[in-house]
């Protein structure tokens, strides 16, 4: 073949010949066999992986799905009823293609939980951190158009909610509910439009962006639990003395999480699918019925943290349009928070006693106000809603104060790890 020598693989063969033409061996030595990731990796920093793991997961089922299924509004219910009993391993695709939703939403939350630990988003790391709130509005645009999809009864009603909160945009709101729809209504354009949407648009802008999010991560290097950057400390050979080859040695770490996640995953898909009503609804198991609201719409679990500050806001003048600006203020607020820490150190191990109440307070509002949007208003839970609500924006609007004012430890040259 004798054309190896144009490009810089060692290489022989047809490998070699591949690698003439196109850097694979370079790619992979720059991205895996030597990208130097810290050595005292936790297990936090597996969630990343399972990520990518559950995108892989969603992108096949989704294809195989795709291959029965029937994007409108006459067919769409029974083809998926088609899929559950008819299809060989239909019910297996769907049940991983809907327990995968929850879960990527799972390890999504407990990845960028990890990054608020270690302050991940810090410098170097904002545009890293930028592209993974745009996969997270994707995430969440992809999850809301694909519940509409199986046209069961919740699906039909949770869109009308959703997209009504657009009508309460002044001046342009109606206009603008009513180009979503491309109706006057929720129907089978609606449909087909989402699952356009659904199937190749936002999956595509979704890879696109995970490359991206990637290829930023490896051109400044992974943060760790100490927060310390391990590209300040190069041996002789040019390497960070803190840092191991990202293959083997995380790839293993990374493959034994895998085995620990697919353990539950797989329990959920083969034992209890429906997680007591919490990945799939009750009544997404009736067909839609424009004359017939469920008796409580609420969205799916991962929403409901911002449903329930959309229900906390009282209506002003008849418009809710309050409401719609606190929630999705609450999602804009995650953007800036690399430009809202002031602390003189990254890693939670060397912030104050205030940082660390204000991160727990922080969690504990987002999950005491998904609990209160999943169950139906009351006004113990209306409270609930607004305390927490208060308490979470407290968590950023603060943090440019509390962060500076925070005492500090001294955080270490190199980084703590101990061989097992
Ligand atoms: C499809 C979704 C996502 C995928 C596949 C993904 C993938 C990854 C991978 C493979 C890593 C390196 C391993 C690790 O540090 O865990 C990483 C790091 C990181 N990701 Fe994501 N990610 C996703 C979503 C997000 C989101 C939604 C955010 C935040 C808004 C985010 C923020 C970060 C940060 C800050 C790091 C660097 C962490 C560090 O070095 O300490 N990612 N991501």
């Amino acid at each position: 073949m004798g054309t190896e020598s144009y490009g810089t693989s060692q290489a022989k063969g047809l490998w070699g010949w591949i690698n003439a033409r196109l850097p694979l061996d370079k790619m992979l030595k720059e991205h895996v066999t030597e990208y130097y990731a810290p050595k005292n990796f936790n297990y936090w920093y597996l969630f990343g992986s399972l990520s990518l793991v559950v995108l892989v997961i969603q992108l096949v089922t989704g294809i195989f799905l795709t291959m029965n299924y029937k994007p409108a509004a006459a067919e769409a219910f029974a083809s998926v009823e088609y899929i559950m009993r008819d299809v060989e391993w239909g019910w297996l695709i769907r049940y991983l293609h809907s327990t995968g939703a929850s879960a990527f939403f799972i390890v999504v939350y407990l990845h960028m939980f990890r990054a608020l630990m270690y302050g991940s988003y810090r410098s170097p790391r904002e545009l890293l951190w930028i592209f993974g709130m745009l996969i997270y509005l994707c995430l969440m645009a992809e999850a809301f158009m694909g519940y509409l999809l199986p046209w069961g009864n919740m699906s039909y009603w949770g869109a009308q909610v959703i997209v009504s909160l657009f009508g309460t945009i002044p001046v342009i709101g109606d206009s603008l509910s009513e180009w979503i729809k491309g109706d006057y209504y929720i129907s089978d354009i609606t449909l087909n439009r989402f699952f356009a949407l659904h199937v190749i648009a936002i999956p595509l802008i979704l890879v696109f962006l995970v490359v991206a999010h990637i290829l930023a991560l490896h051109e400044v290097g992974s943060n760790n639990p100490d927060g310390i950057e391990i590209k300040k400390n190069k041996g002789p050979d040019g390497h960070p003395v803190d840092g191991i080859p990202f293959h083997p040695y995380m790839t293993v770490k990374d493959i034994f999480g895998l085995g620990m996640f697919l353990l539950v995953f797989c329990g959920i898909v083969f034992f209890a699918p429906t997680f007591g009503g919490m990945f799939l609804e009750a009544p997404n198991f009736d067909q839609a019925n424009p004359m017939q609201t469920p008796p409580h719409i609420a969205p799916v679990w991962y929403f409901t943290p911002f449903y329930a500050m959309l229900r906390a806001v009282p209506s002003f003048a008849g418009t809710q349009v309050w409401g719609v600006i606190v929630m999705f203020g609450a999602i804009a607020l995650l953007f800036f928070l690399p430009w809202l820490d002031r602390s003189p150190v990254k890693s939670i191990r060397y912030k104050g006693a205030i940082t660390k109440v204000a991160l727990a307070l922080f969690v504990v509002s987002f999950v005491v106000l998904a609990y209160c949007g999943m169950k139906p208003p009351s006004p113990v839970l209306l409270l609930a809603s607004r305390v927490f609500t208060a308490v979470y924006f407290a968590f950023f609007l603060l943090m440019p104060w509390y962060s500076k004012i925070d005492s500090t430890k001294p955080v270490p040259e190199r980084v703590t790890y101990h061989a097992h």
